[in-house]
């Protein structure tokens, strides 16, 4: 697989990047492993006595670089990584915020910390700007849920980071279709989704939309992206 086994949407972005000759990078070889697991998977060979001394160092030493290389070009700008239990306030503090302006469902702290694997957060300088959840069906579809960025830098890219990130991570598990139900399209029209009808995606209404009021007057529109696999 490589790196065009993305949705067509996001290919084009990447493509589009400056038009500069990017690096070839066979994408199978990674998928879904970061530099984390590169280290343990070594760290295992190296119990096992399938790796030497020397080489598990080599291995430290080129991952040390890989992270430093992120990290300095990185600085003074945000990241995305997966939430962890020390984010648990500023994600509930952003949830519940963009729930009581209407625009995303309420949810309790307990119902995070259940879910916390499912969250992405967007971090400067050890702040959350943003959040959001990739829920995944029992049919294998998945729903972005509870995305939100602080209100005070909207429009700076977060949003779409967020997004990008869960879609890779989509990607990552497999997973062929992800949507939302949003009253935003143009953003998820931006960042690459098309729309599509509520009643195409039938595991969204079994969960939520029977039971909910507005379920004659529904005011959202679904968006969804379909993911390629080789
Ligand atoms: C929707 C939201 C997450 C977008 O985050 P953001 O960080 O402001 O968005 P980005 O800066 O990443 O925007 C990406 C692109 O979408 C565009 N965009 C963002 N919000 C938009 C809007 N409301 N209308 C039209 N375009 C929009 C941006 O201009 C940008 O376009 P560009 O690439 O051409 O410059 C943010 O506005 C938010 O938190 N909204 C409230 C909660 C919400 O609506 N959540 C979604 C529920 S499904």
């Amino acid at each position: 697989m490589t790196v065009n086994a993305h949705s067509d949407a996001n290919t084009q972005q990447a493509q589009s990047v400056a038009n500069e000759p990017i690096p070839f990078v066979d994408l199978a070889k990674f998928h879904g492993v970061s530099l984390d697991d590169l280290y343990h998977r070594a760290v295992m060979l190296k119990q096992k006595n399938c790796l030497t001394e020397g080489q598990l160092s080599k291995i430290a030493a080129s991952l040390q670089e890989v992270q430093d290389v992120l990290d300095q070009s990185n600085s003074g700008t945000f990241v995305v990584r997966q939430a962890r239990l020390s984010d648990i306030d500023a994600l509930c503090n952003m949830v519940n915020y963009w729930a009581q302006q209407g625009e995303n469902l309420p949810r309790s702290r307990e119902d995070i910390i259940r879910n916390i694997l499912t969250f992405a957060v967007c971090v400067k300088d050890n702040e959350v700007l943003g959040c959001a959840c990739l829920y995944v069906y029992d049919t294998g579809l998945a729903e972005i849920r509870s995305l939100g960025v602080n209100p005070m830098i909207q429009r700076q890219g977060q949003g779409r980071a967020i997004v990008d990130f869960l879609v890779h991570r989509a990607w990552q598990f497999e997973i062929k279709k992800v949507f939302v139900l949003t009253r935003n399209p143009e953003f998820f029209a931006k960042v690459g989704f098309s729309k599509t009808t509520i009643d195409a995606l039938p595991e969204k209404i079994r969960k939520d939309c029977e039971h909910c009021p507005k379920f004659d007057r529904c005011d959202e529109v679904a968006y969804e992206v379909n993911l390629k696999y080789h």
